[in-house]
């Protein structure tokens, strides 16, 4: 797949800001997805420290860039930058995408919409169900923001910390209409019936830990790891071993870089085109 990208005075631009921006997959994405649709775009990867975030996003209006990623660590620091918010990235209170209408920057949040679009391949009706969720950071709270308009029953949040998942439930729960959000401790959330397990820890990363033994718990129809380096995460090869259908992050990577597509262009984001380049970037890692 080639990702090259025509250059010419009528060129938008477009990029990824964070810090640090070495290993972002959005550059292969979106010129991908530029190139799909024929569309005179280039995306390119702006490494940007923290205390430099302000003076960088006076920039990209000044050169009249037309929209940008945010990642770590700009997600939440570059919510006063912006001149409006959607609902669903205030709820987050974070951003990763925002657009430049002739300099007045409308930020949202991809992550949520992006996961719940991830998870077609699995055929699951949430509404009235009951989910797990591994984790309470900036991830979980992107998927919880997601799950609690998805109509599941109940969501059980479960975290090394249980501080944090106490915390990320509170204030989550009053935009949950039927919803009930519960931090758990571990062996609680073994004991429930659960149609869908979650991990949003960065556990399994390093392709020998795992959050939660699935053999422990009482049920678990379907399992997904939001982690996509290395595909498979020990979670997911216990769940095959299992036969407990699965998936990894790579559905949700997609996702919520085909909202942002839509979000900057207007236009459907060629699927079949930007899922195939992250495959060989990925490959090429
Ligand atoms: P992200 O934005 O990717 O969600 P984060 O906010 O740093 O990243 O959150 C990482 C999550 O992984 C947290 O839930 C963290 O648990 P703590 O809140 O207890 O730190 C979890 N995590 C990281 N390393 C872990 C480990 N070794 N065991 C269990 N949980 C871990």
């Amino acid at each position: 797949m080639s990702t090259a990208v025509r250059i010419s005075g009528k060129t938008k631009l477009y990029g990824v800001i964070g810090h640090p921006v070495t290993h972002t997959l959005s550059p292969q994405l979106h010129n991908t997805g530029f190139n799909a649709l024929g569309l005179e775009a280039a995306y390119l990867p702006f490494p940007v420290h923290p205390e430099q975030l302000q003076p960088a996003v006076r920039g990209l209006v000044a050169l009249g860039v037309c929209g940008f990623n945010l990642t770590v660590p700009h997600k939440s620091a570059i919510l006063p930058l912006l001149d409006e918010v959607s609902l669903i990235a205030q709820r987050i209170g974070a951003v990763n995408t925002v657009r430049s209408d002739d300099g007045k920057l409308l930020g949202t949040n991809t992550d949520a919409l992006g996961f719940l679009r991830s998870l077609a391949p699995l055929d699951l009706e949430l509404r009235g169900l009951r989910v797990g969720v591994l984790g309470a950071g900036g991830s979980a709270r992107a998927l919880l923001a997601g799950l609690s308009e998805s109509g599941a029953a109940r969501i059980f949040v479960c975290n090394r910390t249980p501080e944090r998942a106490e915390a990320l439930v509170s204030s989550l729960q009053q935009f949950a209409q039927e919803t009930e959000m519960v931090a758990v401790s571990l062996s609680e959330l073994e004991s429930q019936p659960l149609a869908l397990l979650v991990n949003t820890t960065t556990v399994g990363m390093d392709g020998v830990s795992v959050p939660a033994d699935l053999e422990r718990f009482r049920e678990i129809r379907n399992v997904v790891d939001i982690i996509y380096r290395p595909p498979q995460t020990p979670l997911l090869a216990q769940a095959q071993r299992l036969s407990i259908p699965h998936l990894n992050g790579l559905g949700m990577l997609l996702h919520q870089g085909m909202e942002a597509f839509s979000f900057w262009t207007g236009k459907l984001a060629p699927e079949a085109e930007m899922r195939a380049a992250l495959n060989s970037a990925l490959q090429a890692d």
